[in-house]
């Protein structure tokens, strides 16, 4: 399925090489060489559990590249409640600005709108730290909707539980779409090139679609570049990481050759200079998302 006049760059299936040229992921901004704030240690933040994230990295920034209607793109059959999950949610904020956008909630309407062309969505929004989780739950303005819950996402004997308890509640098994916005690089420094390649493999299971934002690998040096200013060690995986350089091109073809994905779209590049790509599971075990689904 492809979805119709998206403003993003469309992509073929095999299209990793025409990725690397299109004008948006090739995009020359003068996006910040780090992932995080000046003034905040790294080693504070060592899973880029960063506090108030969302102030020096927008999610306007992100959710705007995105179109009107993805949601009635994506699923225009589909009459049951969607469900996403948004891994490595911090505080929520961009969470909070997915669930609008994707619906066409105005900010200053609040939760008393209509959601756009009468999709329901409910969002599972997880993360490694408590702190940011805490104050994800008690800001949230669509907690009926929006549910935030502190886990590590690369336990598998804590996530199980969580998921297969949220997926319960809708009588669901997989989630329709998954984001992974900026932090894919945390996985992969944290857990090496086997985590990452697992973290993948673990969303592509998991969700039909998946919103995707990978940090560039000059991303990788300056965050091990701050720690070594700060007299500490790398992190425990930077100098061995096999999958290295342009990190759009290998978590796509990663997802493509390996978790059974196709690139459906390019929704451009951030003013971080960040790739914004949208992917589609082939898999057979999803719930999914197509004309033959009148669910309700
Ligand atoms: C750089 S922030 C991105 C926040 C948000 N997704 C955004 O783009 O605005 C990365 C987040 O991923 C979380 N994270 C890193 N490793 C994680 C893990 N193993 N499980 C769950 N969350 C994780 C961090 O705590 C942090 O809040």
């Amino acid at each position: 399925m492809r979805m119709r006049d998206p403003p993003g760059t469309f992509l073929p299936r095999n299209a990793s090489a025409r990725l690397r040229f299109s004008p948006g992921a090739e995009g020359k901004m003068a996006a910040p060489m780090s992932e995080g704030p000046p003034a905040l240690e790294p080693g504070a933040a060592p899973y880029g559990n960063f506090p108030n994230y969302s102030r020096f990295h927008p999610p306007e920034g992100r959710v705007s590249l995105l179109p009107g209607g993805l949601l009635q793109s994506l699923f225009p059959a589909v009459a049951r409640p969607l469900l996403g999950l948004d891994v490595g949610c911090n505080s929520g904020e961009l969470s909070v600005a997915l669930y609008r956008h994707l619906l066409g909630l105005q900010e200053s309407k609040g939760c008393l709108d209509q959601p756009v062309a009468g999709k329901d969505l409910n969002l599972l929004c997880c993360d490694i730290d408590p702190v940011l989780i805490e104050r994800a739950q008690q800001c949230s303005p669509f907690p009926a909707s929006i549910s935030f819950a502190n886990l590590d996402i690369m336990d598998s004997s804590a996530r199980e539980p969580i998921l297969r308890s949220y997926l319960g509640r809708f009588g669901r098994s997989t989630f329709d779409i998954g984001f992974c916005m900026s932090v894919t690089m945390w996985i992969h420094l944290n857990h090496g090139d086997s985590g990452l390649m697992e973290f993948l493999s673990f969303l592509s299971s998991l969700c039909k679609y998946l919103l995707i934002e990978p940090q560039p690998w000059k991303c990788y040096r300056a965050a091990a570049r701050r720690l070594r200013k700060l007299g500490r060690n790398d992190f425990d995986h930077f100098r061995s990481l096999a999958i290295n350089g342009d990190m759009v091109e290998r978590i796509t073809q990663i997802l493509m050759k390996d978790c059974a994905m196709e690139l459906v779209c390019c929704f451009g590049s951030t003013s971080w200079d960040r790739s914004l790509l949208l992917f589609k599971s082939n898999g057979s075990n999803h719930e999914g998302g197509e004309s033959s689904e009148q669910e309700q």
